[in-house]
């Protein structure tokens, strides 16, 4: 059997949280299978690199068979040169005082020199999720300013959000969270962000029916979801890093090998469907098939659906006008 040309994997901010996790999960090969090997790209600020030579001792102390190379870099460009796939994970945090829209334009700084990057270097067919927070609207500026990379293949990290909502419907519905179809997260990654039960079925039976109690759904179920990641920062001081690392996981493995017919929810650029404003990052719900995300269609939405909508499109507008000098 001839062994497959290895995947090229880039991962920025390797030193970081997230990656701790999620390094070794993609060297096992939870992202393409097994089989398949992988040279891992990694990419942090000069002060880091010591830290990711650390990291990279670690992986190698692992013995992963699959894992055939490791490249350390603090240059975008060798990152991402020749990727069939990119995590971008290292972004700037909140610092003490620092207001959103300080975040927004430092973060969007970042992801426009490495969207240049992107362009320049990576194949055409790379897989890019962005996770590294504003996740969405980093997402937007990293497409903008790779204008010769398929628009399609620049995604933002949504699957933590639904993965939070399968499980808190699944405990309250009594039933099996891989049960559970159909559930969206729509928007951005942040508190308006909204977790729509309306079409989710578990064993074909819909949930709402089944659950029965629209008090919950709306007052419990949707803002826990939204602030689950606050929840996470006051109780351990730090920011999710296992169940992020997980989440980005999940949705390269399902945009890679395909969900079954199963909805996921992925953060992907608007065209104007269900009138979200075109141009915008926003979480929807997806099927993946054979390498390619297909946006679910012919959805109809009530009252409170289309209010929900419109408290995170109006977001991520904002964000958008705060970002317009970058795009
Ligand atoms: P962290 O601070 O531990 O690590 C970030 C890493 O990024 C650091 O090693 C830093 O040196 C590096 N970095 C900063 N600027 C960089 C640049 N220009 N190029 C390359 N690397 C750079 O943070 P973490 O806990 O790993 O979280 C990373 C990001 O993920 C944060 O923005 C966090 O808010 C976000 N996050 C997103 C989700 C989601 O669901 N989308 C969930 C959890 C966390
Ligand atoms: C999460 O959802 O856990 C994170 O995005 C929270 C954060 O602000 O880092």
């Amino acid at each position: 059997m001839t062994t497959p040309t290895p995947k090229r994997i880039a991962v920025t901010g390797a030193a970081g949280q997230i990656c701790y996790a999620l390094l070794f999960r993609i060297a096992k090969n939870d992202v393409y299978g097994p089989d398949q090997p992988v040279i891992l790209q990694l990419l942090d600020l000069p002060q880091a690199q010591d830290a990711v030579r650390g990291v990279v001792m670690e992986l190698e102390d692992c013995a992963f068979p699959l894992l055939v190379d490791t490249i350390i870099t603090d240059d975008p460009a060798t990152a991402f040169r020749d990727a069939d796939a990119a995590f971008f994970v290292g972004s700037r945090p909140r610092s003490k005082g620092m207001e959103r829209r300080d975040l927004l334009s430092a973060n969007a700084e970042i992801f426009r020199a490495q969207g240049r990057a992107l362009n320049e270097a990576a194949k055409r067919e790379a897989k890019v999720v962005v996770v590294g927070n504003p996740a969405n609207t980093n997402a937007m500026i990293l497409a903008a300013n790779a204008p010769d990379f398929p628009t399609e293949n620049v995604t933002s990290m949504i699957r933590l959000d639904h993965n939070r909502a399968l499980t808190q419907l699944a405990a309250k519905a009594g039933v099996a969270v891989d049960s559970i179809d159909r559930l969206a997260v729509w928007g951005n990654h942040s508190p308006t962000m909204f977790a729509d039960w309306t079409n989710a079925t578990s064993q074909d039976d819909s949930l709402s029916d089944m659950i029965g109690d629209d008090a919950w759904y709306r007052e419990t179920l949707i803002p826990n979801v939204a602030r689950r990641g606050i929840s996470i920062i006051e109780a351990r001081g730090a920011s999710s890093t296992a169940s992020a690392a997980n989440a980005a996981i999940g949705h390269m493995h399902d945009w890679i090998n395909g969900s079954d017919g199963k909805w996921g929810s992925m953060g992907v650029h608007s065209n104007g469907e269900y009138d979200i404003p075109a141009g915008l990052m926003f979480g929807v719900p997806v099927i993946c098939t054979d390498g390619r995300y297909e946006r679910v269609e012919g959805l109809t939405f009530n009252d409170f659906q289309r209010e929900m909508m419109a408290r995170t499109i109006a977001e991520l507008q904002e964000e958008r006008e705060a970002v317009a000098a970058l795009l």
